[in-house]
Order: structure tokens, then C-alpha cells, then sequence
């Protein structure tokens, strides 16, 4: 970790999240100043949270702190983020519980494993073509390709349009807007919710426009942005394969641990998703005046929840600032905490499962091969770029 002197207006900065600095920022902040006002200025007046109980508080108290006006800061002159009440992550109880269960059969323990197998073989796939290519990037040809391959299987799209799917989804990502805005991937979700509207096979899409919420069929927007939204949440599970990589390139001692004892896989999974804490900040929107260690929050007020920070909080964590495989206890909120616990959770969890047993049982080596480059961005965190050479047995 650098100590570079930062303020904390420089948090909204998304070049600071190209480097380590934040984490500098950050701990100085829950030290000095854990509810911070930040004035209103591109983006509109927020606190600032920075400590693990508080983040959890807020996390854990849905009727005081609301979703519905979104969960990620937006510049004030875009008004507040047009999913509101329409996507999971953007509605509150009783929608929410209502919704979550049209989709939560897809993602529990059941589901997940019920999908191991086309996993594994997308895996193997990946890492197939990344061997023959020798020099790659692990970040587009390994943990993107293959996050982006299992969700579009979830939702029911063939595999031949996956490749197509990829590539919008990047375009939309390296050009910093919603994926709703863009075309193709809209044209392509509106097209298939109407195919599976008539004919109904057995995927996401066909639970999303064929169930009901309060009774009601939900609209081809809502349906259309939850699909979007999947595709987007997806982002962090590519995050953490491939921060979950990087960790452990720059510290081979605990890959070789954990190759010498796989038994410590699900401890070393938990601790990337403490390490990589990729979601970097949640927004809630106060619906009643509360007070957050003394401070007083009014109705309306904006709180941002910035996770990294409470995963290195040193009053929980245990030399927070060590990658440790075998951290015990490690009750990180990397997946946030309450009624919007992430709903891709055992997903994301199976996926590095077996992304880093076959790199365990069919690589001999891997290398950094270049520079990282991390992503310009306020709302996810990580390696945007990992150059790497694998070598097969
Ligand atoms: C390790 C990877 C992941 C991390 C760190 C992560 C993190 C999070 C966090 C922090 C939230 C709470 C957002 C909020 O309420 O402000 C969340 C919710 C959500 N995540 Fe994930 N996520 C990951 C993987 C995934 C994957 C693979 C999917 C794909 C299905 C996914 C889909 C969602 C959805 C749909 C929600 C909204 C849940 C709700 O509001 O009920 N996530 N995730």
C-alpha cells in the first residue's frame, strides 16, 4: 500500500481506483472522519461510509435506507437512475422479495450445482484456447469469456450467440455507458423475451416474462433491464476470477499452499472476495432521519457504502492488508449483506472453484507477462488488463 496524501473529495476520482491510493484514503478515513459529508459538486452532496458495522447497519436496515432511487452514484444532472423500482437491485419490500423470487431458483446452491458441469466445460474451453495461444490476457480470454458464457447459458441464450454477446457487452463497458444503451444488446433481449413469450423453454428469460409480481406480468422494460442487469452484475464475478489471479501471482506462497492442500479452496475463495472487494461502492437513499455514529442523516440524504474499505477495516479484520488462504474468521461484505445480498453469490463462488482447481490440476506454470492496468472506475474495482503466459503440463 502507498501512503500517497489524497483528500477525500478525490474518492469520486476514478483514476485514484487505478492505483492502491484509495485504500490509503480510506484508512485514514475510518480513523479520522468514518461518516464524511462530501459537498455536492459534478455529482450531488453524499455521505461517505467507511467503517465494516456501519456499512453492515446500513446494509441490514432497508425500510430506513431505500434502493428504489438507485445504488450507484450518478451525476446530479442525470437525476436519479431510471431503474428505479424496475430492477431487483433497484426495489424495495415487498417488489423485492417478489422479484428476487422469479429468479432466485436460478442462483441457489441446487441451481448452481445443477450447472457444474457446463462450467467446467467452458472452463476447459477457455483455458484451452489461452494455452494455444500461449501469451493472453487473462482478464479478455479466460475470466471474461467465461463469467459472460455462464450467465448467457442461465438466461437461455445458445451458445452460437455467445460470442456476439461478448462483444457488445465490452463495447458497452469500454465505452463507459449502461448497457441499455446499447442497441444490440437491447434489439437482442427484446427479441428473445417475444420468442420466449410464445414458446417458453426451461432458462431465465422465460421465468423473467412468464412470471408474475403482484399478479402482473412484468413489462418488456422491466424485463429487458433485469436481463441487462444480469449481464452487468456478472462484471464482478469476471472481477474476481481475475483479481483472484492476480492475488495470487503476486503472492505465490499461497498458491503453492493452496496446491499442496486444496482443502483450503473455499477459505482461499473467500479471502479473494475480501482481497478484491471488486463492487466498490452501494448508495442508499435515507427515507427517514436517523443518526450514524452521532451524525445526523436527514430524509433523502445519500450514504455510500464503500466496501473495500470496510473489508480492510482493521477493528474486524485481523492484519487486514494480508492475503491470508487460510484467514479465519473472515466475515467479509464483499457480496453486501441483508435483503440485496448478492443473488449470484454461489455462482461467482463456483466459478472460481473450478477456475482455480483446473488451473491447479492442468497448468504447469503461469506468468505475468506485462503490466496490470486496473479499470477508471468508481463503481467496480480491478484488473482491467493481466497479461499472463500459461504453460500446459
Ligand atoms: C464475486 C463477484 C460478485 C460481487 C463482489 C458482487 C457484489 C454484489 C453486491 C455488493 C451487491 C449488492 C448491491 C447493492 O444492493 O447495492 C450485489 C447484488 C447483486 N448481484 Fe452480485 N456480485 C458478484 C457476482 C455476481 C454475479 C456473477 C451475478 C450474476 C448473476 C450477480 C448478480 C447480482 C444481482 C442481480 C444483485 C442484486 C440483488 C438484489 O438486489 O436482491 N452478482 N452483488
Amino acid at each position: 500500500m502507498t501512503t500517497a496524501l489524497v483528500s477525500p473529495a478525490q474518492l469520486t476520482d476514478p483514476e485514484l481506483h487505478t492505483t492502491d491510493d484509495a485504500h490509503a484514503l480510506w484508512q485514514w478515513m475510518r480513523a479520522n472522519a468514518p461518516v464524511h459529508r462530501q459537498p455536492a459538486a459534478e455529482l450531488p452532496e453524499f455521505w461517505s461510509l467507511t467503517r465494516y458495522e456501519d456499512i453492515r447497519t446500513v446494509y441490514r436496515d432497508a425500510a430506513t435506507f431505500t434502493s428504489t432511487r438507485g445504488v450507484l452514484l450518478r451525476p446530479a444532472h442525470l437525476g436519479d437512475d431510471p431503474g428505479g423500482g424496475l430492477t431487483l437491485a433497484l426495489t424495495d419490500a415487498p417488489r423485492h422479495k417478489q422479484l428476487r423470487g422469479l429468479m432466485a431458483e436460478w442462483f441457489n446452491t441446487r441451481a448452481v450445482r445443477g450447472l457444474e458441469g457446463y462450467v467446467r466445460a467452458a472452463t476447459r474451453t477457455v483455458l484451452a484456447r489461452a494455452v494455444d495461444l500461449g501469451e493472453c490476457d487473462f482478464a479478455h480470454d479466460v475470466a471474461g469469456r467465461l463469467s459472460l458464457s455462464v450467465i448467457c447459458h442461465i438466461l437461455g441464450v445458445p451458445d452460437r450467440d455467445h460470442e456476439d454477446l461478448y462483444r457488445w457487452t465490452n463495447q458497452a463497458f469500454d465505452a463507459h455507458i449502461s448497457l441499455v444503451s446499447h442497441p444490440q444488446l437491447m434489439e437482442y433481449f427484446t427479441e428473445m423475451l417475444y420468442l420466449r413469450m410464445e414458446q417458453p423453454t426451461d432458462d431465465l428469460v422465460s421465468a423473467l416474462v412468464n412470471g408474475t409480481v403482484d399478479g402482473e406480468l412484468l413489462t418488456e422494460e422491466e424485463a429487458v433491464l433485469n436481463c441487462e442487469n444480469l449481464i452487468g452484475a456478472t462484471e464482478n464475478g469476471r472481477l474476481a476470477l481475475i483479481g483472484g489471479m492476480q492475488a495470487f501471482l503476486e503472492h505465490p506462497d499461497q498458491w503453492a499452499r493452496l496446491g499442496e492442500d486444496r482443502r483450503l479452496l473455499p477459505g482461499a475463495i473467500e479471502e479473494i472476495l475480501r482481497w478484491t472487494s471488486s463492487a466498490t461502492h452501494s448508495m442508499r437513499v435515507a427515507t427517514r432521519p436517523c443518526d450514524i455514529r452521532g451524525t445526523r442523516i436527514g430524509p433523502g440524504d445519500r450514504v455510500v457504502l464503500w466496501l473495500p474499505s470496510a473489508n480492510r477495516d482493521e477493528e474486524v479484520f485481523h492484519d487486514p492488508y494480508r492475503f491470508d488462504i487460510a484467514r479465519t474468521p473472515n466475515r467479509h461484505i464483499a457480496l453486501a449483506s441483508g435483503e440485496h445480498f448478492c443473488i449470484g453469490s454461489t455462482l461467482a463462488r463456483a466459478e472460481m472453484h473450478v477456475l482455480f482447481t483446473e488451473l491447479l490440476d492442468s497448468v504447469r506454470r503461469i506468468d505475468q507477462n506485462g503490466p496490470v492496468r486496473r479499470l477508471r472506475s468508481i463503481a467496480v474495482n480491478g484488473p482491467e488488463s493481466l497479461p499472463v503466459r500459461i504453460t500446459a503440463h
